[in-house]
């Protein structure tokens, strides 16, 4: 058994906790959370107000989930907080998006040490402004110890730039005579994506009843099971976090096999 293999495995058993005693089966929770945040616009639309309030409220949702996936012994969370396509929205909103996550390192930095909570990245982060790039070195410095839980942002994150990268890396590698095509396998596709060292995501997450993947996590979500809630990001509640954990356990994982 490889070593990713051998980390899933352990990452799979390190989720059997203490579910019960919230009300979900004793089961094992799944390991990898991966959650599609959508509907801050709509949120604030319907109460009249500036998308950017959505954006704020969606940001204390992210505070909750963050805490309630941590309590619930999940071992990774990932967290599509800035596509490469949000780039394209307008600037006082990508402004915005930017000073929020700062904002929310600054003030979860102490809070993610408290909980042993180790912050990761993925995404093309050299786009991101210096001073936000700052204050994730930062925070992943001080919490690159942390092993109750992973906390993953996608920012300025593509799944299919992620695939072109992997692709350019694997090219470089045959022209300077390291690999050749035959020996290319899904577990070294896998090893050369930003979440190399990653399980795939057991469960995927979309809040505000969009049915689409929209570019995320697009090769490691092969056989995650898919929930899709009309919720808007903003009113995400632990409660429903709870639910969807006891219909995934009733589901029947089989990845392909019958
Ligand atoms: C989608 O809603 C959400 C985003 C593009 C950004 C997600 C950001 C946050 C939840 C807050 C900041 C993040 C962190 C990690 C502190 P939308 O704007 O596309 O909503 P709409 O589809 O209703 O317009």
């Amino acid at each position: 058994m490889n070593a990713i293999k051998k980390k899933r495995k352990k990452s799979l058993n390190s989720s059997r906790n203490s579910a019960d005693s919230i009300g979900l089966d004793a089961i094992p929770v799944p390991a990898h959370v991966a959650i599609i945040m959508d509907g801050n616009g709509r949120w604030a639309k319907k109460r009249l107000l500036n998308r950017i309030k959505g954006h704020e409220k969606g940001s204390q949702a992210v505070r909750t989930v963050v805490q309630s996936c941590r309590e619930l012994g999940i071992r990774y969370l990932t967290l599509y907080a800035f596509s490469t396509e949000n780039w394209k929205r307008p600037k006082s909103e990508v402004e915005a998006l930017m000073s929020l996550l700062t904002r929310f390192l600054q003030s979860e930095k102490s809070e993610l040490m408290e909980k042993d909570i180790r912050l990761r990245v993925i995404g093309q982060i050299d786009r991101l402004p210096a001073n936000v790039q700052d204050s994730l070195n930062d925070t992943i410095a001080a919490t690159r110890n942390g092993s109750s839980m992973d906390l993953i942002l996608a920012l300025s994150y593509g799944a299919r730039a992620e695939i072109v990268q992997m692709v350019q890396k694997l090219g470089a590698m045959i022209q300077r005579g390291q690999l050749t095509p035959e020996a290319i396998t899904a577990d070294l596709v896998t090893d050369h994506l930003y979440t190399r060292d990653i399980p795939d995501p057991d469960l995927l997450i979309r809040t505000s009843g969009e049915m689409r993947i929209s570019n995320f996590l697009l090769w490691q979500i092969a056989y995650a099971e898919i929930f899709v809630t009309p919720t808007l990001w903003p009113d995400f509640s632990k409660q429903e976090l709870l639910q969807i954990l006891s219909d995934y356990q009733h589901r029947e994982r089989r990845f392909g096999a019958v």
